[in-house]
């Protein structure tokens, strides 16, 4: 029998950089065992920003069985693997450990943390941590879920039909919309990080850039966002952003799920700001007030494009669709709309009806076969957005990961670390 290793990490939203909440929203929680789109199935320690999390008693990666390497991401390789104990698959996401000098990589806790908080039926399921022999080998337990939906689209010959399109942006939507009302901001929205299974249910991932926040937001990094779908905001230099930016990123994933092609895909962060103001027009202090003052916005070449080209480049999408992706691509964050305000938009109400999830067709897994080819940008490299932390916070996060892996300290004081 396998002994059982010991690993404790203290989540509080602290020592993760969070900042105190001075509003408090309520999020209803429905009886147990029915999740709504605000239901959170664990009860971690948002109402109080000191009180720790403890996640012990973790089993060893030697229960599970790796059937193949899935992906291997900028921050994490994915295997496929069997629990041994219950047969069933899974898939295992071993944490990076090596590029870290301060210890357990504030990324992992971050996602670890934000995952707990927005437990949804759209979120991918994280269900256990495990750890291997050696101390720099922790892995996360997901369920495991068949396609990516870069990865998908892809290899399907023609886009997505209207139908599907509107079931999957139902789907996503609501899991916005769920953890906008969690406090978190995803900031790594792109279709590579979307799962979708064969039973057309999609799931969002990857929650590696993910971050709780306060009111007022306050600062936080710049480096968030994978190039094709980051907010014009955030390209030009904005350090005080909103769950908008998620917004932004959900209105470039409907126009990839509708062309089955990226919609912006710049070379370079000039490039993408080009290739934004070809695409909708050039911004000015009228549409949005404040532009000209944005950091990098006076080192801007300005591009002769007055009008919004969306018409053209989606001519076979219905005005109400048309209008929707416009609300999402709208430069002024403040008028840009929310993932509540898009679930009400008409074009969900329009023929053809979103499709039943279960008449999707299914594809063959290539997560269940070989490893995936790469042919997009990585997420930023400085997602390990220290600028977010205080040196108070970061020696917190060193001596916790120091103190992480001594032996023989388990005791059960709230979360195992199956969830
Ligand atoms: N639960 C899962 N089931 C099946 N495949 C998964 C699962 N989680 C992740 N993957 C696959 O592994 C890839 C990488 O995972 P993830 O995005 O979490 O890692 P990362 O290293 O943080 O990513 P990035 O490539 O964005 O830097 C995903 O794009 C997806 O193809
Ligand atoms: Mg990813």
């Amino acid at each position: 029998m396998q002994a059982k290793s010991t690993l404790i990490i203290f989540l509080t939203k602290k020592n993760l950089g969070g900042r105190a909440m001075k509003k408090k929203k309520t999020i209803p929680v429905k009886e147990e065992g029915t999740l709504s789109p605000y239901t959170t199935s664990v009860k971690p320690s948002v109402e109080n920003d000191d009180s720790p999390v403890y996640l012990s008693g973790c089993r060893s990666v030697d229960e599970f069985k790796k059937l193949n390497l899935i992906d291997e991401g900028t921050y994490g390789v994915v295997y496929r693997a069997q629990d041994l104990k219950s047969g069933e698959i899974v898939a295992l996401k071993r944490l990076k450990l090596d590029r870290e000098k301060e210890g357990f990589p504030i990324t992992s806790l971050r996602e670890i943390q934000t995952l707990l908080l927005c437990k949804h039926p759209h979120i991918v399921n994280l269900k256990e941590i495990v750890v291997g022999n050696t101390t720099d080998s922790i892995f996360m337990v997901f369920e495991f879920v068949e396609h990516d939906l870069k990865a998908l689209m892809d290899d399907m010959k023609s886009p997505f039909l209207q139908s599907e399109v509107k079931t999957l942006m139902i789907q996503l939507l609501s899991a916005v919309a769920s953890m906008h009302s969690n406090w978190t901001i995803h900031r790594d929205l792109k279709t590579s990080n979307l799962l979708m299974n064969n039973r057309g249910e999609l799931k969002v991932a990857d929650f590696g850039l993910a971050r709780h926040f306060g009111s007022p937001v306050g600062r936080m990094t710049q480096m968030v966002v994978t190039l094709w779908y980051r907010a014009p905001e955030l390209l030009l230099g904005s350090d005080e952003y909103t769950t908008m930016v998620d917004m932004w990123s959900v209105g470039c994933i409907f126009a990839e799920f509708v062309n089955k092609e990226p919609l912006v895909p710049g070379v370079s962060e000039i490039d993408q700001l080009d290739k934004i103001f070809k695409l909708l027009g050039m911004p000015n202090d009228k549409i949005w007030p404040g532009y000209s003052q944005l950091p990098h916005a006076s080192k801007i070449r300005p591009v002769n494009q007055p009008y919004n080209n969306l018409k053209a480049k989606f001519p076979y999408m219905t005005e109400n669709g048309r209008d929707l992706l416009q609300r999402m691509l709208t430069y002024d964050p403040k008028q840009r709309i929310t993932a509540e305000e898009a679930l009400r938009h008409p074009y969900f109400k329009e023929n053809p009806p979103a499709k039943d999830p279960s008449l999707f067709p299914s594809w063959p897994s290539k997560g269940s076969a070989e490893r995936r080819k790469r042919d997009s940008p990585n997420a930023p490299l400085g997602r390990v957005d220290d600028d977010d932390l205080t040196l108070e916070q970061k020696q917190t996060i060193h001596s916790l990961s120091q103190a992480q892996m001594q032996a023989g300290a388990t005791q059960n004081l709230g979360f195992r670390l199956r969830f």
